[in-house]
């Protein structure tokens, strides 16, 4: 097995959340084969999101994280891709626009096949099977079959994950995210609720606007109006898919992971101790740690330390995600330790996973109030604390999903299942997404909206 190449310690710590694969011998052919397989990502492209990052950090620019909760192979197609495309880069025009941020924009895509669980198994009737751990390890449906760890998922992740990425770059560099089609990105015949009128006026004033530049001469040679950067980032879980992708760069020299920009640990595999720290703090990538309720200030330094020695800007994000109503219990002394200690770091809003609830009916949602009042109080925070937060980390969708609840055309409890389609956590539809960048433009970032 060549797993990743020189020097990482990450095999001999414990590793949480892995599968037990029941065949090493498969499992090793498997990861020989990934090893000799391109990167997905380009070590270049992810020392600019680096410098992206960086660019957060000092206040200039906001990070918009987002996607699935977990993506799964079957919904690898043109459309799901295009939607969560087209949900982002309308965020993104309303944060730059009404909220006077440019953003760097990081899809949980192209790679986010892998989920944590609380339990190894589950009962079925009289049986007891492992948990569903994402489309890169098992299938979703309850049969003993389908849960038994498959190490060709992972092959089948990797091919998926570049077909995702291919697609997102196509429309990125060819013209689809151009300032030209703004209006566009809000054209979708599945929307049940109506658009945003506030983005159709926003849409408006930005037509006229580069009509005016090209009347004048200047838009004609600005590369900015026809193309973004979107990078990619997933939960760095399945540690042995993580080394098999993992290279050297030729230009530094540097070990990089190469499939995708960014990655990040989860709040159940951040233990300093571990492998999951020990194998990001082996790679030069930008990446993030999710902070929640339990972490103490002393863990939090402990992880500066060990996966940003250095101290470098960009190069590490804690995203918190603690619930509205304990931000502004634990928020404080996590900053104001990692402030003392003059560590560097971005910080980023996950206001998803501590807002999780059960709805009568037992399905998993979120509703939009507790989501836009930990966006909230997490700014506040920082404002008082003379500290600069970096931006979001969310769940989304660009498809009319009913998962979370409220918003400005609210539905209730009893209709959830009306069109229900995660398998993990409840994400907000596009009509929520692009009501929630209004929100944090109005009542986050310095310059309020005037449109
Ligand atoms: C997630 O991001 O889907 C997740 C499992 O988050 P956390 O690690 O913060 O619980
Ligand atoms: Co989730």
């Amino acid at each position: 097995m060549t797993l990743g190449t020189e020097s990482s310690d990450w095999t001999k710590l414990p590793a949480l959340q892995q599968p037990a694969w029941p065949s090493p011998a498969a499992r090793d052919e498997v990861l020989d084969q990934l090893a000799q397989l391109p990167a997905l990502v380009f070590a270049g492209e992810t020392r600019s999101l680096q410098a992206e990052i960086a660019r957060a950090q000092a206040g200039e620019s906001l990070i918009l994280q987002a996607g699935d909760c977990a993506e799964e192979f079957a919904r690898c197609t043109g459309p799901a891709i295009h939607s969560l495309l087209k949900v982002v880069l309308q965020m993104s025009i309303i944060l730059t626009y009404a909220g006077g941020r440019n953003v760097v924009k990081i899809g949980r895509v192209a790679g986010q096949y892998s989920k944590p669980r609380s339990a190894d198994f589950e009962t079925i009737g009289a049986e007891s099977i492992p948990v569903y751990r994402g489309d890169m390890v098992n299938g979703i449906e309850p049969t003993l079959e389908q849960r038994v760890p498959d190490p060709q998922r992972m092959l089948e992740a990797y091919f998926r994950s570049t077909a995702t990425l291919n697609l997102i770059r196509a429309f990125t560099n060819g013209g689809y995210a151009s300032l030209e089609h703004v209006q566009s990105w809000n054209e979708d015949t599945s929307l049940r609720f109506g658009s945003n009128p506030r983005y159709e006026a926003m849409a408006r004033g930005i037509r006229r606007a580069l009509r005016f530049m090209k009347s004048i001469g200047i838009a004609r040679r600005a590369p900015e109006l026809d193309q973004v950067s979107f990078y990619t980032s997933h939960e760095a879980l399945i540690l042995e898919y993580e080394a098999a992708l993992r290279r050297k760069d030729t230009t530094t020299g540097n070990f990089y992971a190469t499939s995708a920009h960014m990655l990040w640990l989860g709040d159940r595999t951040r233990q300093v101790d571990h492998a999951h720290v020990a194998f990001l703090s082996s790679i030069e990538n930008p990446i993030g740690v999710k902070i929640g309720p339990s972490c103490t200030p002393d863990e939090i330094l402990r992880l500066a330390e060990r996966l940003n020695p250095e101290n470098r800007s960009g190069r590490l994000t804690f995203i918190t995600r603690f619930g509205v109503n304990q931000v502004e219990e634990k928020l404080p002394s996590l900053l104001q330790a990692v402030q003392r200690a003059g560590h560097t770091a971005a910080w980023v809003c996950d206001p998803m996973h501590g807002n999780t609830r059960k709805s009568s009916s037992e399905r998993k949602t979120r509703r939009y109030e507790d989501i836009v009042g930990e966006v909230r109080r997490f700014w506040d925070v920082h404002r008082a604390l003379g500290s600069t937060p970096s931006g979001v980390h969310l769940e989304l969708t660009g498809d009319a999903v009913t998962e979370c609840l409220g918003g400005a055309h609210p539905f209730s409890e009893d209709d959830l299942h009306k069109n229900y389609q995660s398998t993990c956590d409840p994400r907000l539809n596009a009509e929520q997404a692009v009501e929630l960048a209004f929100e944090i433009s109005d009542s986050c970032l310095d310059i309020s909206g005037s449109i």
